[in-house]
């Protein structure tokens, strides 16, 4: 198989590709990625390389290069994004144009090169917020209700997919996937920061009063669940994919951090609480129970032995975080902590 993934520099998208190319070592991937302040060329330097693995560095709203790759390929396997929610709330305007005219782009190329199979990776932040401290989760069923720049352009460009499939018969399938967390997340997102934070004895900055749930699963248990979708998914279809919320009671973010500074033999002292996000998602909670009685999928890893993982990860690998978080990432963080 011939494959164009984008946004492969990425945390998702190269976890992905060092997955893939172990499972499927004779399938060709060529990774289409802007490297943004988030891609990271590092990521991938294991496979580099590999003569089934080839890098093009450019913008997938550039529709002739867009154009030329998709004739290339079988299957499109769509990753790139603006990702960060904050980010999205100080300026978003890169989130429209990436999440929303890049994937336009893409199915355009998608559809006129032949009909194209077609993968959309998204977020369960299509659907919006749950309450705290009820039953109630995510279904394919359960109607858009984006709060944040972000969300919105990820249920626009959600939308744009199905429409290619019900008005063009482009072959999609779409996954909204809960949190992630794991090697090479960017030191933005809850848990890479405040594990980066810790071992550089700083505080660990907490929105509001941290008692918003996320559904955390291992970026590995992701990518499992897209392999599954490649090979035997329904086309059309729309595929949830979370974890922890099989289990009980409900973690905050606040319990999550408070589990990490333990792990990390640190006190709660470090815990500093910090203005909240406007617009900020109370919960979200997946019930993939579809995806596993119709793919098989269920997360491999548990939560706590996926985070001891992570935190090894992170303990190991100080040298890419720490080049992460110098130049643009400590602008950002500035920016937003006024630190
Ligand atoms: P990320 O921010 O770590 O990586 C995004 C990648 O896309 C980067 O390599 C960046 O350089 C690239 N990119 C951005 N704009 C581009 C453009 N215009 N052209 C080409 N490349 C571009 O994101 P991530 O966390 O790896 O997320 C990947 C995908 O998964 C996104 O679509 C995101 O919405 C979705 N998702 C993420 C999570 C999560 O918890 N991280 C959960 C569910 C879904
Ligand atoms: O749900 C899937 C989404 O998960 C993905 O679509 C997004 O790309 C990804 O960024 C992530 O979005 P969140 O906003 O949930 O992730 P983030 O790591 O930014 O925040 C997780 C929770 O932690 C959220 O409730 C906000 C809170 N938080 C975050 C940061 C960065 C803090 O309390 N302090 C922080 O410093």
């Amino acid at each position: 198989m011939k494959i164009l993934v984008t946004g492969g520099a990425g945390f998702i998208g190269a976890n992905f590709i060092i997955y893939w190319l172990k499972r499927h070592p004779h399938d060709q991937i060529i990774n289409l990625d802007k490297l943004t302040y988030a891609g990271n060329l590092e990521n991938l330097s294991g496979v580099e390389n590999n003569p089934h693995y080839r890098f093009v560095h450019g913008d997938i709203c550039d529709r002739p290069l867009v154009d030329r790759l998709v004739a290339k390929v079988d299957v499109i396997l769509h990753f790139a994004a603006e990702s960060h929610v904050d980010r999205s709330i100080i300026d978003p305007a890169p989130f429209v144009k990436t999440n929303i005219e890049g994937t336009y782009v893409l199915l355009e190329a998608a559809r006129k090169n032949g009909k194209k199979r077609f993968h959309h990776i998204s977020t369960d932040e299509v659907f919006g917020a749950l309450p705290l401290n009820t039953a109630e989760k995510f279904t394919p069923q359960t109607p858009y209700r984006p709060h944040s720049p972000y969300s919105a352009s990820k249920a626009a460009s959600d939308h744009l997919v199905r429409a290619y499939h019900d008005t063009f018969a482009l072959p999609i399938t779409i996954s909204n996937c809960s949190n992630n967390f794991g090697p090479y997340q960017f030191p933005e997102k809850l848990i890479a920061l405040a594990v980066t934070n810790l071992i550089e004895d700083k505080s660990v900055p907490v929105y509001g009063d941290g008692l918003y749930v996320r559904d955390w699963l291992y970026v590995e248990d992701h990518c499992e669940a897209i392999d599954l979708i490649v090979h035997k998914g329904t086309i059309g279809e729309t595929y949830l994919l979370g974890a922890l919320s099989d289990q009980s009671p409900q973690r905050t973010n606040l319990d999550i951090i408070k589990q990490i500074i333990k792990m990390m033999g640190k006190e709660e002292g470090v815990i500093s609480f910090v203005q909240d996000r406007p617009g900020h998602d109370r919960r979200y909670a997946i019930d993939w129970s579809a995806t596993a009685a119709t793919l098989g999928w269920r997360p491999r890893h548990r939560f706590d032995e996926a985070l001891q993982l992570t935190l090894a990860w992170y303990q190991d690998h100080q040298n890419w975080w720490k080049r992460v978080k110098t130049g643009a990432y400590r602008d950002y963080y500035q920016k937003q902590y006024q630190s």
